[in-house]
């Protein structure tokens, strides 16, 4: 007996990077998958890698008639669902006076109000004993340079786990946040900044780091996967971080 065994698992942004860790550790741990993104092509090599326990919808979490197709089609193939991963984001970087108000309201739209969105339009389809996660990030509690608007988002992601797990403790839904430090996924070839400067923003972090190295996909889906599970049963509101130590030393 696997700790996910016959849990229907919806991980939004789950063709690459930490969701599709979080695919491959959430089959393995027993769960039936449901993953979304943007891209079809990228999609269909994840189903490929992931198998008969993992199917894919496409859409924008920014886009409110996709999340409702989404939930649509995992209610009519499910019926339920009994851990929810809304991990999708992005993070175009940019120094304060160069941010634009489209650069400003993409974020917001797809790290803030599609994560809201996602949550809420899940909801009619969450079961009794429910695990919602909400990947935030490490840069909600600190202030590097050049993230202001995708820090401010994840900052409110981190209150919406608060609240949210308040509001739906009484439903029996359990709400948590993980919060990755810097992590080797393909998410850093598209922020906006040259290889040499990711690679200099890399560093740095990794030298603040006390594990002296960037997170693994893999750590973080160990993460997900716990709070997913029965053994993480008393936890709501809480934010996990795992960053090697980088903001608690
Ligand atoms: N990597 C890090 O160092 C790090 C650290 C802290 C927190 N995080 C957070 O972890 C989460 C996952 O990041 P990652 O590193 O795994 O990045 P990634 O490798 O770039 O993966 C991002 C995933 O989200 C999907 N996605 C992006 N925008 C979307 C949208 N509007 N609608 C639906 N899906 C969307 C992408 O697919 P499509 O592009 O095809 O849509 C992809 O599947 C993000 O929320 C990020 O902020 C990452």
């Amino acid at each position: 007996m696997s700790r996910l065994d016959n849990k229907i698992a919806v991980i939004t942004g789950g063709s690459s990077g930490i969701g599709l860790a979080t695919a491959r550790r959430f089959i393995a741990d027993g769960a039936q998958v449901i993953i979304t993104g943007r891209n079809q092509e990228a999609l269909n090599e994840a189903i490929a890698e992931l198998g008969t326990a993992a199917t894919s919808v496409r859409g924008d979490v920014a886009n409110l008639e996709d999340l409702d197709r989404l939930f649509t089609e995992v209610g009519e193939q499910f019926g339920r669902i009994d851990i929810l991963f809304a991990n999708a984001g992005i993070a175009p970087l940019a120094p304060f006076e160069a941010v634009t108000e489209k650069d400003f309201d993409t974020l917001f739209n797809v790290n803030v109000r599609g994560l809201f969105f996602t949550v809420q339009k899940a909801l009619p389809l969450l079961a009794k004993g429910a695990s919602v996660i909400l990947n935030a990030s490490v840069v909600a509690q600190t202030g590097f340079p050049n993230t202001s608007v995708y820090s401010a988002t994840k900052a409110a992601v981190r209150s919406l786990g608060r609240t949210l797990a308040a509001e739906l403790a009484p439903r029996g839904i359990r709400v948590n946040v993980v919060s990755p430090g810097l992590t080797k996924t393909p998410f850093w070839g598209k922020v906006g900044l040259s290889e040499a400067d990711v690679a200099a923003f890399g560093a740095s972090v990794v030298e603040q780091t006390p594990l002296g190295r960037a997170g693994r996909p893999e750590e973080i889906a160990a993460v997900a996967a716990f709070l997913a599970s029965d053994d993480a049963s008393y936890f709501t509101g809480a934010d996990l971080v795992a960053d090697g130590g980088q903001i608690h030393v």
